[in-house]
């Protein structure tokens, strides 16, 4: 069946009104070429849609099951346009944002700022590690990346928005918790719980002792930094985190940040994507509202 859509608006014009005239006007037609168009479709469909008793002209029962579909059809076509237009906006639309799992504890609060500005935008949140957002960016599975420092190879966009100070964390009742400028050689001789591998965190310790020369004991190796600080709590070892993940901890006075010199180890958070990578107008709007909010979030997480 051969059936173009422009045959359809003329077949729906004229069913609706009961008129080829009427049809004619609304589409700013001739009556013949109204006509036409519905020859030519019943020609198609092979059967007749509209037959004639006295003056007035009523739909078949062909014409009424097409009558049926096709304002469905249009119905849909208009609903995709109004999609197609939001997106084009910042009205609606979906915006896939992945973040560090160190990163999490701030950028939900981000993404709670920025959907009461913009209430009609759903957001896909995915949490995982340094590697898995590694993997993300190449196979372009995402709009927007939150992460510590980005990685050389890879084309990509990056910009720091924030400081990502890690620190290291004791229990209250540790014999250096109340020492002062701990020498950094002094760590040497402690055990750490650590990240799993392709943790930036995990990382970034790594080559933060190794650039000094220095021995890096590692005890148990976590997948969060919420079983880190529990574990480092319950005793069973030194921990390195991002103060971002402390705030609970550091106000209920669970855990103390040891006075480590060369402490703490200063990164940066950045809000990363694909060179090239085409950014919806909602993507865009929520890198520049991460940039903006970034100064407020850091003083109050930081004080
Ligand atoms: P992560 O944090 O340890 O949760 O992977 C990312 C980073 O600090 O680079």
């Amino acid at each position: 069946m051969k059936v173009t859509l422009r045959q359809l608006k003329v077949f729906e014009s004229v069913a609706s009104h009961s008129s080829y005239t009427r049809a004619a006007e609304e589409l700013h037609l001739t009556q013949p070429a109204v006509s036409m168009q519905i020859k030519q479709l019943e020609g198609n469909i092979g059967l007749p849609l509209f037959e004639r008793l006295g003056k007035k002209i009523y739909l078949t029962e062909a014409g009424k099951e097409l009558y049926g579909y096709s304002s469905s059809i249009s119905r849909q076509l208009n609903e995709i346009e109004e999609i197609l237009e939001n997106m084009k906006g910042l009205a609606r639309g979906r915006l896939r944002v992945s973040v560090a799992s160190t990163a999490n504890y701030f950028t939900t609060r981000l993404l709670a700022g920025f959907s009461k500005l913009h209430t009609g935008v759903t957001v896909v949140l995915d949490v995982t590690n340094r590697a898995g957002l590694l993997t993300q960016l190449a196979n372009n599975e995402t709009d927007l990346v939150i992460m510590g420092q980005p990685p050389q190879e890879l084309d990509l966009v990056t910009t720091a928005f924030m400081e990502n100070p890690l620190v290291v964390i004791a229990p209250l009742n540790h014999p250096l918790a109340t020492e002062n400028q701990i020498p950094f050689v002094r760590l040497q001789d402690e055990t750490f719980v650590v990240r799993e591998p392709g943790s930036g965190t995990r990382i970034a310790m790594e080559r933060y002792f190794s650039e000094r020369g220095a021995r890096l004991t590692t005890g148990m190796e976590m997948t969060s930094n919420e079983a880190i600080k529990q574990a480092v709590e319950a005793g069973l070892g030194l921990g390195i985190v991002s103060i971002h993940t402390l705030e609970l901890e550091l106000e209920t006075g669970r855990l103390t940040v040891l006075d480590a010199r060369a402490f703490p180890i200063l990164r940066h958070w950045y809000i990363v994507h694909r060179q090239g990578k085409r950014l919806s107008p909602i993507a865009q709007a929520f890198k520049i509202f991460v940039l903006e909010e970034a100064t407020s979030m850091a003083s109050k997480t930081l004080n």
